[in-house]
């Protein structure tokens, strides 16, 4: 398995105050995978998804998106090191929130419609005068987000609101909102947190779903190592800011570096 990276760091540090919460990471999640990212609370798996997507810039180190080009052509590489969040979405990269983030009162619809607003073309003025462009934008987003919620499972909910789906459907909301700009790489924060067993084994179909549909990488942050071990290809370990170990599932599993940060754990 030796696909490129679609998005590689390279000694990549983020300290707060006198706390180092990345610690020089090399770290790469490669094109087409399913890849998770482990650790003990604190290790800085959300500092990591936080800098990688412009909500933190880094204190040191690179980040370094791979997007290919045409046949033969090398591929074009974009420093994402001093981006903003929504610049870093637009060159496709899409995240959910360890802490649910929907707009509660909004409908199911509507809060899809957000993610997809990251994408239009006319912009505030073309929303504000209503032109013809925008509202053939806007009839056509409304048309891709009804897909997308009647392909990932939740079309007969469009209408109701945000804050009235039982709980793991407002984790697949958020899942669905990030599909909605059309992401090359979709960033998941523990998304089986609060899931009963049920969901988890519905999330666990609705990855590899996603992974199968969309042309996209997945990276996966999560405790759940049943979810982690049945999705992953590949398993990378954080303790206290730095990479202990990267491999196969299995291998990570076994590692006695691995099972020592983990009981470590209280
Ligand atoms: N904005 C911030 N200001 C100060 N310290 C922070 C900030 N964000 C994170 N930290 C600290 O950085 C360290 C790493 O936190 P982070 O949230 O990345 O861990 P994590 O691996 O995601 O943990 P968990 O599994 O509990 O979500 C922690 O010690 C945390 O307290
Ligand atoms: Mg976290």
């Amino acid at each position: 398995m030796t696909r490129p990276p679609i998005i590689e760091t390279r000694g990549l540090s983020k300290t707060f105050g006198g706390l180092v919460a990345l610690d020089e990471v090399d770290f790469q999640v490669e094109e087409g995978s399913i890849t998770a990212l482990i650790g003990p609370n604190g290790a800085g798996k959300t500092t990591l998804f936080n800098c990688l997507t412009g909500i933190y810039p880094p204190t040191r180190g690179h980040i370094v998106l791979r997007r290919p080009r045409g046949a033969g052509e090398p591929p074009l590489k974009t420093a994402l090191n001093n981006l903003r969040p929504d610049q870093v979405t637009a060159l496709g990269l899409a995240r959910t929130f360890q802490n649910i983030r929907l707009f509660n009162n909004l409908t199911v619809l509507e809060n899809v419609l957000i993610g997809c607003h990251t994408r239009m073309k006319a912009g505030l003025w073309g929303a504000l005068m209503r032109t013809r462009q925008t509202r053939a934008e806007e009839r056509a987003m409304a048309e891709f987000s009804i897909e997308l919620l009647e392909k990932y499972g939740l079309g007969a909910a469009a209408n109701d609101l945000a804050k009235n789906l039982p709980y793991g459907d407002q984790r697949r909301l958020e899942i669905i909102r990030a599909l909605a700009t059309g992401p090359r790489l979709l960033l998941l924060d523990e998304p089986a947190a609060g899931l009963n067993i049920a969901e988890t084994g519905a999330l666990d179909d609705l990855i590899r779903l996603i992974r199968e549909r969309e042309n996209l990488s997945i990276l996966l942050i999560e405790h759940d190592m049943n979810l982690v071990m049945s999705v992953s290809e590949k398993v990378w370990v954080m303790e206290y800011g730095r990479l202990i170990a990267a491999g196969a599932p299995e291998e990570v599993k076994n590692d006695p570096v691995v099972i020592r940060a983990y009981l470590g754990e209280e």
